[in-house]
């Protein structure tokens, strides 16, 4: 059975990948902080979310196990990472999808722990991941088909104003991505990520709060294809890019994003 590590697995396209995977026949690792961050004032996924998703995919017959962690901290990745070692003889796929969202003003207004917030989940949280994960999927013998993939954004592309922050550290994870894919060279192991348009998440819900809109429906208007996004079609490019028909792809950073960054 191929093992994944996904973070940010309480709710959301994280949530999605992991049951995706687990459908797919992975053995799932689903990893969340499972604890609202002091310095953002929304909500992040709940211990009883993260033990939902579980429950979910173990009712539909596939195998998950929840860990808590919190992408800033290294350690407790590499907790994690061990966890899937012992628990299932290794590990295949890793996936960083933990984010945060902050940001509402210019960024010389914003306040500066709310800019680390972003920088160090959006941005050090999937290098941290990299830093723990990779050497274990370089430890499988070969040949190896490892995936680290990454939750980039249309942001990363897009100067979008009053998410700056926001944009510098998506900007990052595929910078990180691209150089990943040179490092990782002919070890059998590729890094990817998706690059996500609007998709219907608590993130998106706490942007429409930041822009003043009405309604996370507001964003649709702005993809070409009019809708919002489904985690779940996220999670169906992300499940593609950890199985075996993507192993001629490293270093690419996939828009998912119903036409937006168009
Ligand atoms: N929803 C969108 O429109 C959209 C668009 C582009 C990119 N993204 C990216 O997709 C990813 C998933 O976001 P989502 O839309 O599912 O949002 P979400 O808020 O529903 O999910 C994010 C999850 O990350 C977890 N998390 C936050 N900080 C963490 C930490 N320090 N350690 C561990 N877990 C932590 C939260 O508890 C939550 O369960 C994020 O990286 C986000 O930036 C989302």
């Amino acid at each position: 059975m191929k093992v994944a590590l996904v973070t940010g697995a309480a709710r959301g396209i994280g949530a999605a990948t992991a049951a995706k995977l687990a459908e797919q026949g992975w053995a799932v690792l689903a990893v969340d902080a499972a604890e609202d961050n002091p310095v953002l004032p929304y909500p992040m996924g709940t211990a009883e979310e993260l033990s939902t998703v579980v429950d979910m995919i173990r009712e539909d017959g596939g195998t998950a196990e929840e860990f808590r962690a919190d992408v800033r901290d290294r350690a407790q990745l590499a907790a994690a990472v061990a966890e899937a070692e012992q628990r299932w003889g290794g590990l295949d796929a890793a996936i960083a999808a933990a984010g945060v969202i902050a940001g509402g003003v210019p960024l010389w207004e914003m306040p500066p722990e709310q800019e680390d917030a972003v920088l160090d989940v959006n941005l050090r949280g999937v290098l941290n991941l990299a830093h723990v994960a990779i050497p274990a999927m370089l430890r499988c013998p070969k040949p190896r088909a490892g995936r680290f993939l990454a939750v980039a954004s249309a942001a990363a592309t897009r100067g979008l104003p009053t998410l700056a922050a926001y944009c510098a550290a998506k900007a990052g994870v595929a910078g990180l991505i691209r150089a990943l894919g040179t490092e990782l060279g002919d070890s059998g192991v590729t890094a990817n990520a998706v690059s996500p348009g609007s998709t219907d998440t608590p993130i998106l819900a706490e942007s429409a709060r930041l822009y003043d809109l009405p309604a996370t429906q507001t964003f649709a208007a702005q993809q070409p294809q009019q809708r919002l996004l489904d985690p779940a079609e996220v999670a169906a490019v992300l499940a593609f890019l950890a199985g075996p028909e993507s192993s001629a792809m490293t270093g690419a950073v996939v828009p998912v994003d119903g036409g937006l960054a168009l």
